[in-house]
């Protein structure tokens, strides 16, 4: 069957279209014939050997997926799934690992996967866009309404608000009616912030954010709960945005971070933790149930995904480049 495979660190030209064995499931195990599969930030981290994570080669690469039921191992109770059903995989597989990081990724036509991994597609939402949701939404829904637990009427600075994570958690703090500050790399991206609903939109290529910030919601004084800053800050950039976060965030405010895109060990400045009473919250991962919400919301037409470019998979190389050189908005979706 088809794959798209690399063997060795390195740019997009290390990536192939080959041939591996199509997988037999194991007990408790369903195949699913992939349809639509889709890029996250962490894919050019992978192939690029950059994140320390040990990844066994030769690699498959993207961790979301969707597709149909083709059959089943033996002896497996398929517990209501038939033959032809539509799924959602839940990416990170037990005793595997994250598909794309650990396991081999599903940019393939045929994968094996514990039938606890689907979640069913309910009726009007495609395989493109139920291959959007997994990794990117379900970390914003964990970030958004089970970490930070946004509440209506905050402030909220959204940071590198472009990819896939970020435009979710626009769209689901404009859900529970907050103010957004969202931050993207050029202007093309901007103008698409602004159309999905954030209130004000600034450069991340700015060396001014502290300013730009406080200019839009007041500067943080010390105990002073109702002195200017936002309340939340969503940062998985790391790198010169961390400091720079502390700074807006007002009295008692939160942070929370799922990655550090641009570095993952930053100068701090504790004294803003303290005398701000600041909380810095982690977020990893996603639940099930989210995954089934977020899948309910898209057939309810109340979330859209955001899709950048859908394409064939022997496409692959064009939408990794365009990741690397931040030119997508949203998420990059493959067919098979
Ligand atoms: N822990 C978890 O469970 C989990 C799950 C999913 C994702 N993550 C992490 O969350 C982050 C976002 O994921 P994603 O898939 O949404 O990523 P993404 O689409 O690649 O990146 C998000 C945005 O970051 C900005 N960016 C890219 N490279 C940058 C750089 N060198 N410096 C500053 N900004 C940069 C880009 O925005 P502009 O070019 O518009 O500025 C991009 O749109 C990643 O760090 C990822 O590893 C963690």
């Amino acid at each position: 069957m088809k794959a798209v495979l690399y063997d060795r660190h390195g740019g997009v030209d290390e990536l192939y279209l080959g041939d591996v064995p199509t997988p037999d499931p194991a007990p408790g195990e369903a195949l699913i014939r992939i349809r639509a599969c889709a890029l996250n930030g962490f894919d050019p981290m992978m192939l690029g050997g950059t994140t320390g994570l040990h990844v066994p080669l030769p690699m498959i690469p993207c961790g979301d997926a969707a597709g149909e039921v083709a059959g089943f191992g033996p002896g497996t109770d398929a517990a209501g799934w038939q033959v032809g059903d539509r799924a959602m995989i839940d990416p990170i597989i037990d005793g595997r690992g994250m598909l794309g990081e650990k396991a081999p990724g599903a940019a393939v036509e045929y994968l094996a996967v514990p039938l606890e991994n689907l979640v069913r597609i309910p009726v009007g939402v495609s395989f493109e866009h139920a291959a959007a949701l997994p990794v990117a939404y379900g970390t914003a829904v964990r970030m958004i309404e089970e970490r930070a637990r946004v509440q209506p009427g905050e402030t909220v600075l959204i940071l590198g608000a472009t990819g896939g994570v970020g435009a979710c958690c626009v769209q689901l703090c404009k859900r529970i009616g907050t103010q957004v500050i969202a931050t993207g790399g050029s202007a093309w991206k901007l103008a698409r912030l602004s159309a999905l609903g954030a209130d004000h939109v600034i450069s991340s290529r700015s060396d001014e954010l502290v300013r730009l910030v406080r200019g839009i919601a007041g500067k943080p004084r010390y105990h002073d709960p109702d002195s200017g800053g936002v309340d939340v800050v969503i940062n998985y950039i790391g790198g010169t945005t961390w400091v720079d976060s502390l700074k807006v965030l007002r009295f008692r405010g939160r942070m929370v971070t799922c990655g550090a895109t641009a570095g993952y060990d930053p100068p701090t400045d504790i004294r803003y933790i303290w005398s701000f009473e600041q909380t810095i919250m982690g977020s990893d991962g996603w639940s099930r149930e989210g995954l089934a919400r977020l899948l309910d919301m898209v057939a309810a037409g109340k979330l859209e995904p955001v899709i950048h470019v859908v394409r064939p998979v022997e496409r692959i190389r064009t939408a990794m480049s365009e990741l690397m050189a931040r030119e997508v908005f949203g998420k990059s979706v493959l067919t098979l």
